[in-house]
């Protein structure tokens, strides 16, 4: 058996067990990697190489070669598995070991299974990881939460192991319980808005204005030249251009319009819902992979609603040009509602997020990362409780510089029959955040009109009900709360 020396276990070597594996070696700290099935522990090994890499073939065979306090790093699917995992590594596990789950894990999980082995006095991180199996190898981002002394055990591993931002590794400390996992949902929150937008950009460069795959490539890496730069605007011209090994044509021509999802978009959605954050950009977004997978009943309706598409009579280098800027103004609109919901959610749930340092582990490894979070990270710099990004005095400007664009090029959507609902509720989102008034002092008055709901009133404080109806006496009645009058109406 190995001498029990080894800095860090890995239960889980698929892809991105076994890639994170081979980071931390790279990175001179010692590893051990076990899996339930016994041939990725003999793949992993030999690819080991030279490196301080171990296998094992059982969970006891794992911890036992583990220096104490044990580091062990879960890299297994979200949900039962994690679980079974737990359940089979406990016994072999002592207080003031360290149990860190890597896996996109739901956040009310994480609590529950903090809570279970904090009571054998083991510590219990839930980590986000982002950055796929490019990522796992090379330096992901990686967001920690959990109780910060057992982040202390296995901060320099993570530190070593973290994607670089300049040469600020992209990990920090974020807060208790599941506060790792609660951002690693909203980022993938944004990540799901973001690759909306791109793709509406995409719809209509190809449907609106006929260009082709090569066209495409061309201009979506000219954007990465802009202040569009990022990640998922890179890998989107390299994607135009691959071509598909069995056809010899484009492979995006050959891929099926419908997009899966394992949930992390639509959990983020959920849980905004129950925080009441409006987080439209993400809604639109799961909502839109479900629209896609209706794939047979769109062909069906397709048929009936045989409209033909309006030909695009505008300048086209105009047009492309409202496109990388609205897209721009989108984005911004997009990271603006995640870091809302993480300052509700931190709020509600006590995690204390730092939102700069949110924006600061973004930067670099991580699937939304781009140029923009440099900005983001800048404005929560100089005002840490600032309430919205788009009150952030750099992004409002901005948005305020291209938001004749976004309307524009949602005009162009409306009448040439693109759906873009993300870049549509992106310009709805900055509309509605920036109107003093919107009307839902009629929502209101029906509410009290058909369900006595009451209402508030804009010249004085208190709840009030009026019988509505036609043939009843009129009647205001005060519910509640002093008659002051409101301050607003003072002098008026
Ligand atoms: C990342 C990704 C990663 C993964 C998601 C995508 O940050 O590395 O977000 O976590 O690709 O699972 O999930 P969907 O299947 O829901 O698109």
């Amino acid at each position: 058996m190995d001498q029990p020396d080894c800095e860090i276990g890995v239960v889980g070597l698929g892809v991105m067990g076994r890639n994170l594996l081979l980071n931390v070696a790279d990175h001179g700290y010692s590893a051990a990697g076990y899996d339930l099935e016994p041939t990725k522990v003999d793949t992993l090994l030999m690819e080991a190489a030279s490196r301080p890499i171990s296998g094992a073939h059982t969970l006891a065979d794992l911890a036992a070669s583990l220096r104490k306090p044990r580091a062990v790093l879960l890299l297994v699917p979200a949900g039962a598995a994690v679980d079974a995992v737990i359940r089979g590594l406990l016994p072999y596990l002592e207080p003031a070991d360290v149990l860190i789950d890597g896996g996109n894990s739901h956040f009310k999980d994480t609590e529950r299974r903090a809570a279970d082995v904090a009571r054998q006095g083991i510590g219990y991180l839930g980590v986000g990881i982002s950055g796929g199996e490019h990522g796992a190898r090379y330096g992901p981002s990686i967001m920690p939460g959990g109780p910060r002394g057992a982040y202390q055990r296995v901060r320099p591993v993570f530190e070593a192991i973290a994607a670089k931002a300049g040469d600020e590794p992209c990990v920090g400390y974020l807060g208790p319980g599941s506060a790792g996992h609660y951002v690693k949902m909203v980022h993938n929150g944004i990540e799901y808005g973001l690759m909306r937008l791109i793709s509406e950009t995409y719809h209509l460069m190809k449907q609106g204005l006929g260009l082709d795959n090569d066209n495409l490539a061309a201009i979506y890496d000219a954007w990465n030249h802009t202040e569009l730069n990022g990640y998922l605007i890179e890998i989107t011209a390299n994607i135009f251009r691959k071509v598909d090994q069995r056809t010899g044509h484009r492979l995006i021509d050959m891929i099926l319009d419908e997009a899966g999802q394992k949930g992390t978009g639509m959990w983020t959605s959920e849980d905004a819902l129950s925080l009441q954050v409006p987080v439209l950009a993400i809604d639109v977004a799961v909502a839109m992979r479900e629209m896609s997978v209706l794939k047979a009943e769109r062909t069906a309706a397709s048929r009936v609603f045989a409209i033909p598409q309006p030909t695009f009579f505008g300048d086209r280098r105009t047009m492309l040009d409202q496109l990388r800027s609205s897209l721009y103004a989108a984005m911004i609109i997009t990271y603006a509602q995640g870091m809302v919901q993480l300052g509700r959610a931190s709020q509600t749930y006590g995690y204390g997020l730092n939102l700069e340092e949110v924006a600061r582990i973004w930067r670099g490894g991580c699937i939304i990362r781009a140029a923009i979070l440099e900005h983001v990270r800048s404005a929560y710099h100089a005002s840490p409780q600032l309430p919205n990004l788009l009150l952030a005095p750099q992004l409002a400007k901005e948005v305020l510089a291209r938001q004749q664009d976004l309307r524009s090029v949602v005009r162009v959507a409306a009448e040439l029959g693109i759906p873009a609902p993300g870049l549509m509720v992106a310009l709805a989102y900055f509309d509605s955040y920036r109107s003093e008034w919107l009307p839902d002092n009629l929502t209101q008055a029906q509410r009290d009109y058909f369900g006595a709901h009451t209402y508030q009133r804009v010249d004085m404080e208190g709840s009030f009900h009026t019988q509505w109806g036609d043939g009843q006496p009129e009647s205001d009645q005060l519910l509640a709360a002093e008659q002051e009058p409101h301050p607003a109406m003072v002098g008026g």
